[in-house]
């Protein structure tokens, strides 16, 4: 059976969804632990009330720590995180190089925590934090398939950020969705695994919106981890790029 790991910033409603599908017997993984970025994440609660073991990788704390002096991981190379992000010399500021290295020290820890538990996929659910290449490359340790999964609240590749239903509601569309992906080095960018749209109307307003996508999120994310661990995800290669292929 799989292990999985399941981060959260907030309220943690698609972890409850994907808690939910384990114990209904819908999705047969084990969720190993739950980690957040910050120690008042609602979902770490729901994580506790259903006996899983949970951690946190205090970002904010960790940030203050860098700026008192605390230095990036040893291995932590800004090269090789520039060259892999494909940023030019010119943005390499202190600015960008701090924003990295503070980085680097919360994903060491991240890595660490995460190590204890040696769970085959990582499961992003409302987790805000932006993943550098830093982690990426050492989670996935040369894995075929990408070992990191994300839900996002629109249609990519339409409405990346962090505000995907704010954005398509305000941007007048009739068709709303949701996306789970694996992570790459871009915003959002990463090969799609599964969609799921609703129709907007004009009996709608972005309260409905959302919860027309909170709803869809909650059937898609356990639906895209179970394909995982059934092993019926591979990677596939269209006009160049790397597309998720979905074994029937
Ligand atoms: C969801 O809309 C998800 O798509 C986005 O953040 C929200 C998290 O909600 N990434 P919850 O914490 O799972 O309730």
């Amino acid at each position: 059976m799989k292990k999985i790991a399941v981060l959260v910033s907030g309220g943690g409603s698609n972890l409850q969804a994907i808690i939910d599908a384990v114990k209904a017997g819908d999705l047969n993984v084990t969720i190993a632990c739950v980690g957040a970025d910050n120690p008042n994440a609602g979902g770490l609660t729901r994580a506790r009330e259903a006996g899983i073991p949970t951690f946190v990788t205090d970002y904010r704390a960790l940030y203050n720590s860098y700026a008192q002096g605390a230095m990036p991981p040893a291995d932590f190379s800004l090269e090789e995180v520039f060259e892999k992000q494909g940023l030019v010399k010119a943005e390499s500021s202190e600015k960008v190089k701090g924003f990295l290295e503070r980085r680097a020290l919360a994903e060491a820890d991240l890595l660490n925590e995460l190590s204890f538990f040696d769970v085959d996929l990582l499961v992003l659910a409302g987790f805000m934090r932006v993943l550098t290449p830093y982690f990426i490359d050492r989670f996935n340790g040369g894995a075929s398939l990408p070992r990191i999964m994300n839900i996002h609240p629109a249609l990519l590749p339409s409405f990346p950020g962090t505000d995907g239903y704010g954005d398509t509601f305000g941007y007048g569309c009739k068709v709303g969705g949701c996306t789970v992906h694996f992570v790459d080095y871009g915003e959002d960018s990463g090969p799609i695994i599964g969609q799921a749209a609703f129709s907007i109307g004009p009996e709608d307003d972005l309260a409905t919106v959302k919860r027309h996508g909170l709803a869809e999120e909650w059937k898609l994310y356990p639906e895209c981890i179970r394909l995982y661990s059934e092993g019926r995800l591979n990677m596939g290669e269209r006009g160049g790029r790397k597309v998720v292929e979905v074994v029937a």
